[in-house]
């Protein structure tokens, strides 16, 4: 617990203060988990690719997002080189983020993730999964859902390009782009990170060799 948590029910009154300075503090602490794994050039750090507002395992992940929110440690966008040098990267997740790109974009990603992985280094995609959203269209499942996975933020009137979906790839295809690649032993694996729900997103795991 934080001291503002521990003093939050004196301060309830001014809310707005409270979001201020908490939002502050997490600014705070993730420029320092950033600055201190550029001082290290990266070497041996886990990336969360993109975090945005639902980042994975803050403290141990470097959240890396275009929208710089407080919790994000890395701003970048990640349809351009990323600011990270070859073989270095320990660990990366992307959660919910490949259906935001274009093809192109979606496979300089795949590309830049296998530069910046150090031999060894593990990669975890989970995505949804349009296999199982085919599915729903065929057997008249709930169109709510099947147009959530499907367009992405649809509802609004002012939906934002970042929230719509653009390019699916189905497990087996996105297993045989990552082999492409050079990634070893793609496979699809049961959903065990994230908040998305496995029936309707998938989880794929795949290796950098060794060399
Ligand atoms: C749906 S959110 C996923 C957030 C989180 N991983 C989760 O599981 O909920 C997609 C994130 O991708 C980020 N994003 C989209 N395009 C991006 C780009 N070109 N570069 C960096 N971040 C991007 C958005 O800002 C957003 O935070």
């Amino acid at each position: 617990m934080t001291f503002i948590d521990r003093i939050y029910r004196h301060i309830r009154p001014l809310r707005f203060l409270y979001g201020w300075a908490k939002d502050a503090q997490t600014r705070r602490a993730c420029s320092r988990h950033a600055q201190v794994w550029r001082d290290r050039g990266f070497r041996g750090a886990k990336l969360d690719v993109c975090g945005g507002r639902n980042p994975f395992r803050p403290g141990e992940y470097l959240n890396v997002d275009l929208v710089p929110l407080p919790q994000v440690d890395l701003v970048f966008d990640i349809t351009k080189r990323f600011p990270i040098p070859d073989g270095v990267i320990a660990d990366i997740v992307s959660i919910a983020t490949l259906e935001h790109l274009r093809r192109p974009h979606v496979d300089h990603v795949l590309r830049e993730f296998f530069r910046i992985l150090k031999p060894n280094g593990t990669l975890r995609i989970s995505t949804p999964d349009i296999e199982a959203i085919a599915k729903a269209v065929l057997s008249s499942g709930d169109l709510e859902i099947i147009n959530q996975h499907l367009f992405g933020k649809f509802k609004g009137e002012q939906t934002e390009d970042l929230d719509l979906h653009k390019w699916f790839y189905p497990a087996p295809a996105l297993i045989e782009e990552l082999h492409a690649i050079g990634f070893k032993q793609a496979e699809h694996i049961p959903m065990d990170i994230g908040m998305h729900d496995p029936e309707w997103n998938y989880l794929v795991r795949a290796w950098k060799p060794a060399s």
